[in-house]
Order: structure tokens, then C-alpha cells, then sequence
């Protein structure tokens, strides 16, 4: 069985610790594990925190975030998938963006390990961005499997 949910929230930094629990209360419904829990948590927590440190130039409540979920539901567990999109300053190079330890803020404690680590935790992931446009980050977790 399919199940979806959306959520859009401004891009501050208070909205992302009620991010990342919201989107992994959604994935109780598949039965996940307390580690998978845990590397949900922490990929959607680096995801949106790039959208609010990278994405947009000025803070505001007029920048956005968008996070989209969908369960495909099996007999033990499932799939997970999460989008996690702005609509800010896009990646110029994206190969770039995903090279381990690459910042482009580093005197701001930035670990350049954003995008290492979503990879590490999920079991799968892709970036897709366009300049002016925004940004857009998909992982899939195996849930049970
Ligand atoms: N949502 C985004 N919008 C614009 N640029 C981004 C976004 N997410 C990541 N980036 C770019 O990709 C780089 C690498 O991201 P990441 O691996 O999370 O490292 P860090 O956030 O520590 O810099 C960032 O320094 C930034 O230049
Ligand atoms: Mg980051």
C-alpha cells in the first residue's frame, strides 16, 4: 500500500529538529528500527540544514522548504522515499556540492559532509539543482528488508 505526506515550513533553523521528527514519525508505519530511525533523522536533519545555511541568500519566512514522503508499505516494512526541496540559489556543480569535505562555507563550522553522510545513511540518494531555481535531494530508505 502507497501513503504520502507533505509538509512545507519556512527555511529557519528552528524548523529543523520538528523536520526531522515529523518525517520520521511518518515512517513509523513501516515498523523501522531504532538505527533506522536514527539515520532518517540524521540525513533529513543535513538535507534541511543545507536548505537553510546554503539555499537562500536572506532569512525570511518567505523561504521555503518543501519535504515530500511516500511509503510503499510491504508484509515486513517497506520503502521510504524523501524529497527535500528549495526553491533558493540552486548548485552550480553538483559534482562538486557531493565531493567529500567540499564547503563552500568554511569559516561558518561547515564539515563539507552534508551529502557524504545522507549517501552513508540511506540506501539511496540523488541531487538534482539548477542555478536561481533550487535544489532538490531524494533518499530512499529500506525499511525490514
Ligand atoms: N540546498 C542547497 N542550496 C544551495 N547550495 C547547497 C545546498 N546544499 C548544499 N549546497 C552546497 O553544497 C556544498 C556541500 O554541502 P554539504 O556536503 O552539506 O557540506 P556543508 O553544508 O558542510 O557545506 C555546500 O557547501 C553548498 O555550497
Ligand atoms: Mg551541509
Amino acid at each position: 500500500m502507497e501513503n504520502y505526506m507533505k509538509l512545507e515550513i519556512a527555511a529557519l533553523g528552528e524548523n529543523e529538529s520538528f523536520a526531522r521528527s515529523a518525517v520520521a514519525a511518518f515512517a513509523l508505519s513501516l515498523n523501522p528500527s531504532f538505527s533506522d530511525l536514527s539515520d532518517i533523522k540524521t540525513a533529513v536533519s543535513e538535507a534541511v540544514t543545507n536548505c537553510i545555511v546554503h539555499a537562500y541568500q536572506t532569512n525570511g519566512e518567505e523561504n521555503k522548504i518543501l519535504i515530500v514522503c511516500r511509503t510503499q508499505k510491504r508484509e515486513n516494512g517497506g520503502e521510504l522515499h524523501i524529497e527535500i526541496i528549495d526553491y533558493g540559489k540552486g548548485i552550480d556543480d553538483v559534482d562538486e556540492a557531493l565531493t567529500p569535505f567540499f564547503t563552500t562555507l568554511p569559516d561558518d563550522e561547515r564539515s563539507g559532509m552534508g551529502f557524504t553522510i545522507m549517501q552513508t545513511f540511506m540506501d539511496g540518494f540523488s541531487l538534482h539543482s539548477k542555478r536561481g531555481e533550487g535544489t532538490r535531494v531524494s533518499m530512499t530508505k529500506s525499511i525490514g528488508v
